[in-house]
């Protein structure tokens, strides 16, 4: 049994953990501040990672058997955690400096609409940038334009925002048996698209919309209805045939406007959701409500304050 521990050291911190697991994964059990942040794995989407760079650390000491250190910077979310090995993120220059230039090379085609994106305010890219990123950028080249297209009668792509994670191609995978969409072309010309615009019409295609770190989909049901930090999230449930039915309702005063999975402290969904429950069920009385969500106070959703406003959840406990 001791023989699956392993012992690593990640900026400074000793941790055992499990063997097989990632550098990413070791550092969540830490959590704080060491944790590198992560744009495109997603730990319930096999395959996840190695997409976006964002959770590159040093390797200092590779194990027990290997005292080298590597030359280069290293994908946190894709390399496996080994006996001994020493780990740097936020204690090394050279991650803090790499993580800048990803952040730039990330927004070298995304627009800076935060101001008008449905996304802003529980948006990865815009807390990583504002975290990791620099006001400059070296590019000087116009940036490639799409049109925003429907591809679902529910689902608004917005490819200029998209980063290319592959996160919800894999959700595509993972929930469906014939995936619609996927990345066309190659290089600055691929883009996520259709094979023919306009179709994914499958009873789980709305998680593409939770799992996407930045605008790029968005619910048609919930586009400009409020800013999120307008909103009040509420866990609720209801007896669901197709999914495990536990949501989170987001309230504009007493009308719910937008319906999620629920995530976890990593911005990943706890349990994948149908569309039923996600755009077909708005009204207050098809929902037990259990409680309010555990919002980071760092996070702008925060600003509503609602925890204090009990009688809000008690009057929304109608059936
Ligand atoms: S649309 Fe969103 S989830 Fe899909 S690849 Fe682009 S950024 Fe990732
Ligand atoms: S999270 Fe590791 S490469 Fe994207």
């Amino acid at each position: 049994m001791l023989k699956d521990y392993i012992e690593v050291i990640i900026d400074g911190i000793k941790i055992k953990t499990k063997k097989g697991f990632s550098i990413l994964n070791t550092s969540r059990l830490i959590g704080g501040d060491i944790v590198p942040p992560a744009m495109c794995y997603y730990s319930s989407l096999p395959n996840s990672g190695g997409k976006c760079r964002t959770c590159l650390v040093e390797i200092v000491k590779w194990s027990n058997k290997n005292i080298d250190n590597s030359p280069k910077l290293v994908p946190s979310c894709n390399t496996e955690v080994l006996d001994g090995m020493i780990i740097k993120n936020t204690t090394s220059s050279k991650v803090l400096k790499a993580r800048k230039w990803i952040v730039e090379m990330l927004l070298i085609n995304h627009p800076l609409d935060c101001p008008i994106c449905d996304q802003a305010g529980e948006c990865e890219l815009q807390n990583l940038s504002f975290k990791h990123g620099t006001e400059k950028t070296n590019y000087s080249f116009e940036r490639r334009t799409f049109k925003e297209i429907y591809i679902g009668d529910k689902i608004k792509l917005h490819m200029n925002r998209c980063i290319l994670c592959y996160r919800c191609v894999l959700v595509g995978d993972l929930l469906t048996n014939k995936r619609l969409h996927g990345v066309i072309n190659r290089g600055n010309k691929a883009e996520i698209s259709t094979y023919i615009k306009n179709n994914i019409d499958n009873d789980y295609s709305g998680n593409m919309i939770d799992v996407c770190p930045v605008g790029a989909l968005t619910d048609k049901t919930f586009r400009f209805k409020s800013r999120v930090w307008y909103t009040k999230p509420i866990k609720a449930r209801r007896n669901c045939k197709k999914c495990c039915g536990k949501v989170m309702l987001w309230y504009d005063g007493d009308n719910i406007i937008r319906v999620t999975a629920r995530k976890n402290l990593y911005n990943e969904v706890i349990n994948f959701i149908c569309n039923d429950c996600r755009f077909h069920c708005k009204e207050n009385k098809m929902w037990i409500i259990e409680d309010v969500d555990n919002i980071s106070n760092k996070s702008v959703i925060s600003t509503n304050l609602y925890k204090d406003d009990t009688s809000f959840i008690i009057d929304k406990n109608i059936i």
